[in-house]
């Protein structure tokens, strides 16, 4: 293997956090991880950072729809995200938001190099406009009549039907998708990175980054093409960070998205005192970052950002490696057909451990598209991973533990078979290094066949009836639990649990990749646990049911708005009594009251003016927030908040404490 240890952060793209994390989601994260794990094994230094795409408009219109904030939005399904990433043993370093100080920050730091260096400038551009909502519409949210095919209902950048691309003002009968109302054409000041002037310096980069080779004719179209300024700002309403030196001007989602990379990575380096941020984000070190992409986001990750951050100061990377999308029996994911699975309903009915293979056998390092063939998921997981790598275990590991109390034989009978192995460490992780998992896997599940046929011919089953060949059983047996475990450790980053449970059933605290050379002699493993059971097609079948179940339900999103009982803690309840209380001129719902909070008094302005006459308030007992901070309001400051209940108006209802109760007094 290299010698030098490498220092290596890795990204994966940052998800939308306006849906579940689904299947295809999947792909990239078990891709990503499977290399990062892999370059762990090998001795590496290799950082894995990610986070929460939180901005743009249909993130905002989505906590719209719902009654929530966005921010509720994005940290509702951000910790969805989390929490399949964690079962999924997808393990990141870091996973932060775009909606971040870190990511502001940085956002802000490139735009003012740009502006500073002239590579941003402002001209006034004409948009569609819905005048019934108040905002300008992307693209994606004006539909109508393609110009050229004449099919009706397309969307405003591109027809389905015809491929044709355009403006939204070429459409037809357009209306926004928001008020059903007709768009109109509205001029606002924009801002505009200048990427045309980028051409030379992106083609260095991309000499550089020995990128793949769809990817290299893609960006040849693209510079054929010509590179075009972008428009890297947005008019309010929009959820992002407003552009500094403006009111109403927001940043792109799309300017501040990979941001959210090294933005990430800053947030690490505040609980990582061995990490420092410009030995990875700024020009002129040996560290090396990763972006593993979808190819429906190439033009932004190997145009766009890359120039970005030649253009203000910070280091390009290393690479980027796009993969394809995932159909599922063949098709596009569908939620009729049951086929658009969401992350947890597959964890709901399924071992992890069988998609991270079944998604290993299948990636290669192209942008073609993988399919999760259910039926071949099934077969191909029972047979690779249980008929033939976890058999090879349960094959030899009863004899050892009964007939040789779990101890090893010294030797092998057959070190020959041992080499071809250990021999392919290297080609197993040269597959993986240039992410030809599928490769991988075909290799060591050869080897494994291999291993299977030497246990078929020894038949140590057989044998064990014999006594003169007690030692031969040992011996056997030792070679096929060697096969086994090296297959393992090449497996790891493709099955880590199953790799941790056979470790320790092997009785080892850790493996580095080179253990696989290796083999363990005379010591003693532990009794032996099945490590992995068959797939059942039931609950596959299950998965596919309860996914066109879930799809019918109406799209909720329960934000969790439970208290700790440390923040309810926090809570200052005293009882007061109203010393006065009087009506507020110009407020028609408001009462000026003085309370007695027992050490003090308070001024609190409440709406209860239609519910109580003033004179009636007077010496009764209530019960106040006492350490709500005081709040500015137009008639003086209100300096607590009095509890009352009901839906306001005449209906309201001040709430009091029994008899006994006294000025001061804490409410438990
Ligand atoms: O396409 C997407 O899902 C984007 N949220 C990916 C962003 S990747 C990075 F640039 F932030
Ligand atoms: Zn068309």
């Amino acid at each position: 293997m290299a010698t030098k240890p490498r220092k290596i952060l890795v990204t994966s793209a940052l998800p939308y956090v306006n849906g579940p994390p689904h299947m295809g989601h999947m792909v990239e994260y078990i891709q990503t991880d499977i290399w990062v794990r892999f370059q762990k094994l090998r001795g590496h230094s290799c950082i894995y950072v990610c986070a929460s795409d939180a901005h743009g408009t249909p993130i905002m219109l989505k906590a719209r729809e719902l009654g929530i904030t966005p921010e509720q939005l994005t940290t509702t399904i951000s910790k969805e995200f989390v929490d399949v990433f964690q079962d999924f043993g997808v393990d990141m370093d870091n996973y932060h938001t775009t909606h971040s100080p870190e990511n502001e920050a940085l956002t802000v730091e490139m735009f003012e190099v740009l502006s500073a260096s002239g590579d941003i400038y402002t001209r006034t551009i004409e948009q569609a406009y819905d005048e019934k909502e108040g905002m300008f519409l992307p693209d994606r949210f004006v539909r109508g009549t393609c110009p050229r095919c004449k099919s009706a209902d397309q969307h405003g950048d591109a027809c389905e039907v015809c491929g044709a691309t355009y403006t939204p003002s070429d459409l037809i009968d357009a209306v926004s998708v928001l008020s059903g109302t007709p768009p109109v054409k509205r001029e606002s000041e924009h801002y505009f990175f200048r990427l045309s002037e980028y051409g030379e310096r992106l083609r260095d980069w991309m000499r550089d980054a020995t990128l793949d080779k769809n990817v290299l004719a893609k960006l040849e179209e693209w510079f054929e093409a010509g590179l075009q300024d972008w428009d890297i700002s947005r008019d309010a309403p929009y959820f992002g960070f407003r552009i500094p030196g403006t009111q109403d001007k927001f940043f792109y989602v799309w300017l501040d998205a990979p941001v959210g990379y090294p933005a990430s990575f800053k947030h690490l380096c505040q609980r990582r005192d061995d990490l420092d941020f410009d030995e990875y984000w700024r020009p002129g070190h040996d560290t090396e970052v990763y972006h593993f992409i979808g190819k429906d986001i190439m033009y932004f990750h190997t145009l766009f950002w890359p120039a970005v951050l030649q253009g203000s100061g910070f280091r390009t990377p290393t690479s980027v490696f796009a993969h394809g999308f995932l159909t599922v029996n063949g098709m596009k994911m569908s939620k009729t057909r049951g086929t658009f699975i969401k992350a947890r309903t597959y964890l709901d009915n399924l071992n992890p451990s069988y998609l991270r293979y079944y998604y290993a056998a299948k990636l290669g390092p192209t942008i073609e598209d993988i399919d999760l063939n259910l039926e071949d998921f099934t077969a191909r997981v029972n047979s690779d991973l249980v008929g033939k790598l976890i058999n090879i275990a349960s094959r030899c590991a009863g004899f050892i533990n009964k007939n040789f109390s779990g101890r090893l034989a010294e030797q092998m009978p057959a070190p020959e078979l041992f080499d071809p192995i250990a021999q392919a460490s290297e080609q197993i992780a040269g597959h993986y290094e240039r992410r030809e998992y599928s490769k991988a896997m075909r290799v060591i599940m050869d080897l494994a066949d291999m291993a299977n046929r030497y246990i078929d011919s020894n038949k140590p089953w057989v044998m064990i009836k014999d006594e003169a060949l007690t030692d031969s059983v040992h011996q056997v047996c030792t070679q096929g639990i060697n096969m086994f475990r090296s297959l393992m450790i090449y497996l790891a980053p493709v099955i880590p649990s199953v790799a941790a449970d056979a470790r320790a059933f092997l009785g080892e605290d850790d493996w580095k990749w080179d253990d696989a050379l290796e083999p363990l002699k005379g010591c003693t493993i532990n009794k032996f646990k099945p490590l992995l059971t068959r797939v059942d097609p039931d609950r596959v079948d299950n998965m596919v049911e309860q996914s066109r179940d879930s799809m019918k339900e109406s799209e909720t999103v329960t934000v969790d708005d439970t208290i700790s009982i440390d923040d309810f803690m926090k809570v200052d309840l005293r009882i007061a009594r109203i010393e006065k209380a009087e009506p507020v001129e110009g407020a028609d719902k408001l009462l000026a009251l003085t309370l007695n909070v027992g050490d003090s008094t308070r001024n609190v302005f409440a709406g209860i003016k239609a519910a109580y006459a003033a004179d009636s308030l007077v010496g009764r007992h209530v019960i106040v927030v006492a350490n709500l901070a005081p709040r500015k309001m137009r008639f003086g400051v209100s300096e607590g908040m009095v509890l009352a209940a009901g839906p306001g108006g005449e209906d309201i209802f001040l709430l009091s404490p029994d008899d006994g109760a006294e000025p001061g007094m804490r409410v438990k």
